[in-house]
């Protein structure tokens, strides 16, 4: 895995920023898996700001969100449709064609993830995915356990990540929804390229056993280990348990 660290969160935003620009320039029509959390916030600012100033067009690009909370629709305030509109998609001349989510609430949620897998084939697969990771590792909404499944699906969410999710739902962690949909690892490790970023020392235990640990569905961000092209960009804070030798 390829890791960049950089001194300050604001550093790790511009410089992904920045790598999502070049991205966009040297393929107008490429296709970006996004995720939603605190950790890209800053990065979509800076998006908007590139856009802005003129210096970034999305007019061709097509984008796939990695997850959604089930039982919300996308007008929901909590839901991630709801985060992406304003930190993103309201301000860039992303078509509404162009973007795809996740509907937490159709009626058959199994169809509904059945339907978005045939869509990201369709589009002939994710170029450049950017994940974030769950203090407990998750990816996505690829939870810890005895198992993983590899396409988009049904998943019952851990109480921790519905707790730091409670922000979105009033500061009520008993608002969450129990459950969500999600990409799976296999549909994840699919994309061309995939970058992980983590901010903050509560990220630095999972960033070390992502790169230097085992294989395991405990930790689903160790299966970016398999990964031909995975980047991680860290600020200090989430390095901070890395050895040099590791790094390399
Ligand atoms: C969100 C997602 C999650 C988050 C993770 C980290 O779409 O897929 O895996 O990336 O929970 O969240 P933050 O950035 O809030 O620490």
């Amino acid at each position: 895995m390829n890791v960049k660290i950089f001194d300050t969160p604001a550093q790790v935003a511009s410089a992904l920023a920045r790598r999502v620009a070049d991205a966009l320039r040297e393929k107008p029509d490429v296709v970006l898996g996004l995720p939603t959390g605190r950790t890209p916030v800053a990065m979509y600012a800076e998006l908007r700001r590139l856009h802005a100033a003129g210096e970034v067009d999305f007019g061709r690009a097509v984008t796939f969100n990695l997850d959604e909370f089930a039982g919300v629709d996308a007008s929901h305030a909590g839901s991630f449709r709801r985060f992406m509109e304003q930190h993103l998609f309201a301000a860039v001349n992303l078509a509404p064609q162009r973007i795809h989510f996740l509907n937490g609430a159709a009626a058959d949620l199994d169809a509904e993830c059945k339907r978005y897998e045939q869509e990201i084939e369709a589009t002939g697969g994710i170029d450049l995915q950017i994940l974030g990771i769950g203090a407990n590792g998750h990816i996505g909404f690829n939870e810890p356990g005895d198992e993983l499944v590899s396409r988009t699906h049904r998943v019952t969410l851990a109480e921790t990540t519905r707790r730091d999710n409670a922000a979105l739902f009033r500061g009520d962690p008993s608002r969450v929804p129990r459950e969500a949909l999600s990409m799976g690892m296999g549909t994840i490790l699919k994309a061309a390229t995939l970058i992980l970023v983590a901010m903050g020392a509560r990220k630095a235990p999972c960033i070390e056993r992502t790169i230097n640990g085992p294989l395991t569905p405990h930790l689903p961000a160790s299966f970016l280990q398999l990964h031909r092209r995975a980047e991680l960009y860290l600020d200090r804070d989430a390095a901070s348990l890395l050895t040099t030798r590791s790094v390399r």
